[in-house]
């Protein structure tokens, strides 16, 4: 499974590519609001950084217009992959910027059905948010489940990127059930690799190793 940065934050996608954790990364008209520099900018500053693709978010509604500034994102660098909304006009457009060779994530997934439409537009990657199902009690992981089952079902390619990450184990039962990518927010991302127990294990054995009075080099 391919780990994506939710983030538009420069710093944190630099902490973790150089930690070697990141496959690419996943913006919104949100996160740049909360960077608060202008877009563009930051979509070239961040594929610089990170090789995989770049998700940018169209903020248009119509299908033109869509297209349009889709075109004008995936010209800052050639690992941009245009965010599209699973509308109408989003899937149309979806359609043919992936005809024309364009990276598209079909973003703002909430049923099985809606992902069955973006693959057959030829989603590169369909988000669905596990936790905002989750905020209103129903169950996100449930539909990366069925969207698991139908994309093998009919053997489309299009990837499954696990999106709306809150916790640890939202990222282990999206692995279990097969989900193709994580986008997890930094904080997230940096907790992944905490155990109490390695902790502790690591305090012992370096207790131990002090004891012996030895040094390695
Ligand atoms: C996905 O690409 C979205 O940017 C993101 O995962 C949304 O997460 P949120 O529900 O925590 O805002």
């Amino acid at each position: 499974m391919k780990f994506f940065v939710d983030t538009a934050d420069i710093a944190e996608i630099r902490e973790l590519a150089d930690a070697g954790l990141l496959d690419g990364v996943t913006t919104n008209p949100s996160l740049i609001m909360k960077a608060d520099r202008p877009m563009k900018d930051i979509v070239a500053e961040i594929c610089d950084v990170v090789d995989g693709p770049v998700s940018a978010e169209v903020t248009a509604t119509d299908y033109a217009s869509m297209v349009r500034e889709g075109k004008i994102l995936a010209e800052i660098a050639d690992n941009v992959c245009i965010k599209l909304p699973l509308t109408l006009d989003g899937l149309k457009a979806c359609k043919d910027l992936t005809g024309e060779g364009y990276l598209v994530n079909v973003t703002l997934c909430f049923s099985a059905v809606q992902a069955l439409l973006a693959a057959k537009a030829g989603a590169t990657f369909i988000s669905p948010f596990i936790g905002r199902l989750d905020d209103i009690n129903l169950d996100g992981m449930q539909l990366i489940a069925d969207i698991r089952r139908i994309y093998d079902n009919y053997e489309f390619e299009t990837e499954i990127l696990a999106a709306s990450i809150r916790t640890m184990n939202h990222v282990r039962e999206a692995a279990l059930i097969g989900a193709d990518v994580c986008t997890v927010p930094p904080a997230t991302l940096k907790g992944l690799v905490k155990h109490p127990l390695t902790d502790k294990g690591l305090d012992q054995f370096l207790a131990d190793w002090k004891k012996t009075g030895q040094t390695i080099g």
